[in-house]
């Protein structure tokens, strides 16, 4: 059951937006010119994080499959495939608009707010005249004069265009909010529970209205009706349009999947929690096309079956939360839905959808394209459309799960055994961007770098090492503690063999976690960590 009062930190998620900037894991794109909402860029640590979840899902969904083959498709397609689908029409979220500055919000997330509506006839400035009613709410703790302050500075910063306002003078100066004047000032009630005003500006809201979370551009040197496409809000639809083709070179049998990974798009109006909304993001998709009298077996096995693969990755199932999703919020076409929800900081929310879409989208395309998408059974001689099951998950959420529920603090001694509060991110090795870390104990002693630079060389085929000389041994154990690196090996005078033969070509691997050491041998270290990592 999904547990919708999960606790709500946002300090553990502001210390975790902190570090995944100040290490690398995630900065906000185009950040030197202020950036851009709803956008991110992953640094050279997340970049890792995320090839490990990507390369982690092909392998299990497709490599040890034998009923699995992939596909990457084009993020653009013929606008014909958006028509079909539904897109076009109906892929969209009911919004309402703040009158002063446009900005829109989503109805369902919406706030009750308390306070007074303060309702005005027009306002006057040197520039404008306006006659026309508008309404801001004044929250309650407001005081009147800051509240008026306020609204002049909203009428100064955005005059309202949908209400042509007098124009009355020729230089059309920048407003200054002390020059405004506003008229008619009414109260008109006190209000609980309104719907009607931006949670932020506290101005009236317009009616709602459907805005397409598709991205609109154009393909070709002309921009008219004919080149419009847009770039695709999900990787799904290429699967189904290339139904026939893969069919026919791959040879499988119904039940088979076609799974893609790949980028997805969508104009999210109010992207937030980090990177957990975005406007541009990856999906991992799996298309696993079946006969009808299939499908609800199939919609539960594929629960099952992406349960697991989050608990593979170290996230534990008890924080995973299975929500069905009720008949009136299932797209109509559905006969079944679940959504896999974590316990983020923020909230229990979506990780991945599990949907039996029946066979909807292939009927839509055959339907659209001409072109039969017909399976042909050999054994009945029977040919029908397949039904289909998807499980579709987020590359971009899966990180952040991965993220949040490896952040932890602990305290551990410093080199002079004094207790401090160390920053670990305890990834599942397997997810680990750097699986290992080679230190040699001291950088001036020529035969220890040496040694561990042979080491790096024995590793690196298999994993990613890092090698780090600078610093005290224990200040670079927490630099990787911080940064989720698993495994340390450290080169001391034992590795030389200086103080016992016995130990020579022998190293310690101390463990991010229990930080204990072990005594392993060198030609041992290859496989014993390819056991631990893989
Ligand atoms: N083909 C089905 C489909 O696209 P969806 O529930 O809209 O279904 C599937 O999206 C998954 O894609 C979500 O569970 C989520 O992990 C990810 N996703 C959707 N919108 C996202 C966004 N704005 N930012 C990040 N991830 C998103």
């Amino acid at each position: 059951m999904p547990m919708p009062n999960a606790k709500i930190d946002n300090q553990r998620m502001e210390k975790i937006v902190s570090l995944c900037k100040r290490r690398g894991f995630i900065f906000q794109s185009s950040e030197i010119y202020g950036g851009l909402n709803g956008l991110w860029d992953y640094g050279p640590l997340g970049v890792e994080l995320k090839r490990n979840v990507k390369n982690y899902w092909w392998r299990v969904m497709v490599h040890e499959r034998d009923d699995v083959v992939g596909m990457d498709g084009s993020i653009l397609m013929n606008r014909a495939v958006w028509k079909a689908s539904g897109h076009e029409d109906t892929f969209t979220d009911p919004m309402r608009e703040c009158r002063f500055t446009h900005k829109r919000i989503r109805v369902d997330q919406i706030d009750p707010q308390s306070g007074t509506v303060m309702q005005f006839t027009g306002w006057h400035s040197p520039v404008w005249k306006l006659t026309g009613t508008f309404r801001v709410l004044m929250r309650p703790d407001e005081h009147i004069e800051s509240f008026r302050r306020r609204v002049r500075r909203l009428v100064a910063e955005n005059p309202l265009p949908d209400i042509s306002p007098k124009r009355e003078s020729r230089t059309a100066q920048p407003l200054k909010a002390e020059d405004i004047e506003l008229l008619g000032e009414e109260k008109v009630s006190s209000v609980k529970d309104s719907f009607d005003f931006h949670p932020e500006t506290g101005a009236e809201l317009t009616a709602p209205r459907a805005f397409n979370l598709m991205f609109k551009t154009s393909v070709g040197a002309t921009e008219d009706e004919t080149s419009i496409t847009y770039l695709r809000p999900e990787t799904a639809q290429s699967i189904f349009v290339q139904f026939k083709n893969v069919l026919e070179v791959s040879r499988k049998k119904l039940p088979f999947g076609i799974a893609q990974i790949g980028k997805a798009f969508r104009n999210e109006i109010n992207p937030r929690n980090f990177t957990f909304r975005s406007r541009e993001f990856e999906q991992m998709e799996l298309e696993y096309f079946c006969r009808a009298e299939q499908g609800m077996k199939l919609l539960e096995y594929w629960k099952e079956e992406r349960l697991k693969f989050y608990e593979n990755i170290g996230i534990p199932r008890s924080k995973l939360h299975v929500k069905n999703v009720v008949d009136e919020e299932r797209a109509f076409y559905s006969k079944g839905t679940y959504d896999i929800e974590y316990e983020f900081p923020f909230g229990v929310q979506e990780l991945e959808g599990v949907a039996y879409r029946t066979d909807y989208d292939l009927s839509q395309h055959q339907k659209a394209s001409g072109k039969s998408l017909e399976y042909f059974d050999e054994d009945s001689k029977q040919k029908f459309i397949p039904h289909v099951v998807e499980p579709s998950a987020g590359v971009d959420r899966t990180v952040l799960a991965l993220i949040c529920e490896a952040y932890s603090e602990d305290e551990a001694p410093d080199e002079k055994g004094k207790m401090e509060t160390r920053t670990v991110l305890r990834f599942h090795p397997r997810m680990a961007p750097i699986k290992c870390a080679v230190f040699p104990l001291l950088k001036n002693r020529e035969e220890l770098v040496a040694k561990a630079k042979e080491i790096v060389a024995l590793l690196r085929p298999h994993m990613l090492v890092f090698y780090d000389e600078g610093g005290a041994i224990g200040r670079r154990y927490r630099r990787q503690d911080e940064i989720g690196t698993p495994f340390g090996v450290t080169v001391d005078f034992e590795t030389l063999g200086e103080k016992d033969i016995a130990l020579k070509d022998t190293v310690t691997l101390r463990d991010r976690d229990s930080m204990k050491q072990e005594r392993v041998k060198i030609s041992e270290l290859v496989q014993i960590l390819l056991q631990r990592v893989n």
